[in-house]
């Protein structure tokens, strides 16, 4: 919950990682049944948080996409319900929005607000896109994936080496023990297109090949397994202990090279529309090998990163992105649909 100040009232999240660890990644289904399940007892959470009730309340805001429909038809029915029974203006905000906004927002409070036109780098679990950013907060799509996100180019290399899902925190946080040059892992050339889009399908066959030489793997990996069984959240040192330099070396080269991926689209992106700032935003903005090189680089400009609880996905930023919209009056009717793909 946000006040238009900008101090936030309360934010709560119920992860669901729990649930879907065990498949390796995140079962539609499981998703949306865990969303209606946790969605009364959230905001509930919420509103005690602040000593507010609902009659405090001056807007209902929503992601509406892109996402996984049965979890966002959970969400958008609550908020549908809500903004009726209360007749409160409901706000739709476009998931990758908010994780711009979100940085926005941050950067604010913290006296260092975001210098436009900006370079906005979103990489999550399912996006890995460069946006342009005006002051009106217009959009311009500057590159994407051509393939996987970098966010899930870690969750399967994380699934395939035994680590449970999500790949990323545990991929970060071994990485700094393993030689980043040891496995020289390449990057498809992309032949067409304007010199931002990425690609990360031809490293993920990189890892698998890496993989498939290796010998005794499936004793590693099965080792990976039963630590995951006891704890399902291991630590990094839990980690090490059944982790070999090898494996170490794999994950710090395969970490590097998608940084290295990333951050090569961003100077010319800078170039190409004038940045006056560089945001990162989404989950694998978590990322501390990410964050350092993204700092080293420069870049010339001031680069803005989301506090870690607002990196991953949470309700700060759907409120943040709501908020120029509920100045604007730009408001969704109770017919607002859901959508898998949403371009802003
Ligand atoms: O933004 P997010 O919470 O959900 C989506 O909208 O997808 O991002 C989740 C993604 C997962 O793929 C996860 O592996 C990745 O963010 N992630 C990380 C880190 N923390 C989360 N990737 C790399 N390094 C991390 N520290
Ligand atoms: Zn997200």
């Amino acid at each position: 919950m946000l006040e238009d100040s900008g101090t936030i009232l309360s934010s709560v999240v119920a992860s669901q990682l729990a649930a879907h660890a065990r498949y390796g990644g995140v079962v539609p289904e499981i998703a949306s049944r865990e969303h209606g399940k946790a969605i009364v007892p959230v905001v509930r959470a919420a509103m005690e948080e602040t000593g507010l009730v609902f009659a405090d309340l001056d807007a209902v805001a929503v992601t509406v996409g892109p996402g996984l429909i049965g979890s966002l038809l959970v969400g958008a029915t609550y908020a549908k319900s809500l903004s009726y029974a209360l007749e409160l203006p409901l706000i739709a905000v476009n998931h990758v929005e908010g994780h711009i906004h979100a940085v926005i927002w941050e950067a604010r409070q913290q006296g260092t607000p975001v210098q436009f036109p900006a370079l906005a780098l979103v990489v999550s679990g399912g996006h890995t896109h460069l946006f342009s950013v005006s002051e009106t907060f217009d959009y311009r799509l500057l590159g994407k994936t051509r393939d996987d996100a970098a966010g899930e180019a870690f969750d399967k290399v994380g699934k395939l080496l035994g680590f449970g899902y999500p790949g990323g925190p545990a991929i970060d946080g071994l990485a700094t023990y393993g030689n980043p040059k040891a496995v020289p892992f390449t990057l498809a050339k992309l032949r067409s297109g304007n010199g931002l889009d990425f690609s990360f399908s031809g490293l993920k066959t990189g890892v698998l090949r890496w993989f498939e030489a290796q010998e005794g793997m499936e004793e590693e990996v099965a080792a990976r397994r039963e630590l995951l069984g006891e704890h399902p959240r291991p630590t990094t040192e839990q980690w090490l202990t059944v982790t070999p330099k090898r494996t170490l070396d794999a994950i710090a080269s395969f970490q590097h090279t998608v940084v290295t991926e990333l951050l090569a689209r961003v100077r010319p992106g800078v170039e190409a529309m004038g940045a006056q700032s560089l945001i990162v935003s989404g989950g694998v903005a978590c990322n501390q090998g990410l964050r350092l090189a993204a700092r080293a680089r420069g870049f010339g400009i001031p680069v803005h990163f989301p506090s870690a609880a607002l990196s991953t996905d949470n309700a700060v930023m759907i409120a943040a992105a709501a908020f120029p919209k509920f100045e604007r009056q730009t408001f969704a009717g109770l017919d607002a649909a859901v959508y898998a793909q949403l371009p802003f």
